[in-house]
């Protein structure tokens, strides 16, 4: 008879068949079993971002989910140590909404091009600029930039949050085709920031062009240019992409996102054949099994934000989460 653990194994190795060849997936069973017994112990938990490799999603993972969620799940969670597989600003959202949790970064170089394109300082120029318009940051923006906001957003929920202010006028930061994204769906005026994801910025309409017509659903992130935006079928955060793949099961679909994101959907729900092109992010790539191993065995890296700092810009977030 299958033992627990044989079991649990021969299921995984399946499940990633549907993305790898079998040996490979095979390989990456004993750090995973590593992982798990270093999680049991510690009472850690392990947070995935969707644009994870499914063997960290499906291998290890308690919980994979978008910026939104990862981050309802981190001001749930009791546990004492969380392990941050995504990179330095969901990291950052986890130890601000935890601040009395090990908050656990496996790779301390995971950055992201809409985190760097603005600076604290930046932001109180905005303010100067723009006397009273309320400002709203991403998530995907530093802990400094948090401090100096009124409200955070994510890609599932910036048309719910500018709406929420009731203003003529808002600010938008620092993504620019998430800004056009939501103007094109709330009646105030949007003020963007001129920045842009280096993952998402380089799809363009003739991507898409191949697909028009046919039976492939193409379905785009809000961090893509508008005429991508324009011609996609559905566009929206990565967990409203993969419910809507869930809920329609095309045959054929297109993802204009990062390459992981289908390989999960694969994984957790076959049957949808899944078209290129796709961007990686060389960020989320950073993390590895191994440095979520050494994570877990090692502590490392352990994010930390100044006390102050964490108070101011733990107030926008919280401002999302309540509404
Ligand atoms: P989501 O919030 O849609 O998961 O997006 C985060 C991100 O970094 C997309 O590039
Ligand atoms: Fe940042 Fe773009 Fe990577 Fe998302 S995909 S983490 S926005 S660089």
């Amino acid at each position: 008879m299958a033992t627990a653990i044989e079991d649990w194994k021969s299921d995984l190795t399946a499940r990633l068949a549907r993305v790898m060849p079998e040996p490979e997936a095979e390989l990456y069973l004993p750090l995973i079993e590593e992982i798990r017994e270093l999680k049991a112990r510690s009472g850690a938990v392990v947070v995935a971002h969707n644009y994870q490799v499914p063997q960290i999603t499906a291998g290890v993972a308690d919980f994979t989910g978008d910026s939104l969620a990862m981050a309802r799940y981190a001001a749930k969670t009791d546990a004492s140590t969380i392990v941050v597989c995504g990179v330095r600003f969901m990291a950052e959202t986890t130890r601000l909404l935890c601040p009395t949790r090990k908050v656990l970064l496996p790779a301390v170089d995971a950055g992201c091009s809409l985190a760097d394109s603005i600076s604290a300082a930046d932001v109180r120029g905005l303010r100067e600029r723009y006397p009273g318009v309320p400002i709203v940051a991403y998530v995907n923006t530093t802990a400094a930039v948090k401090a100096e906001v009124d409200i955070c957003c994510t890609s599932a929920n910036a048309v719910e949050v500018v709406e929420s202010l009731a203003a003529p006028r808002v600010i938008m930061l620092p993504d620019r085709f998430l800004a056009a994204f939501v103007a094109t769906r709330v009646s105030c005026e949007i003020i963007p920031w001129a920045g842009a994801c280096e993952v998402h910025e380089r799809f363009t309409a003739a991507d898409i062009a191949p697909f028009i017509n046919s039976d492939v659903v193409v379905l785009a992130h809000p961090e893509c240019p508008e005429d991508v935006q324009k011609a996609a079928s559905f566009v929206g955060s990565t967990t409203a992409m993969s419910d809507y793949l869930i809920r329609t099961s095309p045959k054929r679909a297109l993802l204009l996102t990062e390459c992981s994101m289908a390989d999960n959907i694969t994984v957790a729900h076959p049957g949808i054949h899944f078209e290129r092109p796709c961007n990686l992010c060389p960020h989320m790539k950073r993390i590895t099994l191994e440095r979520v191993r050494d994570s877990l065995r090692d502590g490392t890296t352990e994010i930390h934000i100044d006390p102050a700092l964490a108070e101011r810009a733990r107030t926008p977030l919280d401002r999302m989460l309540a509404l």
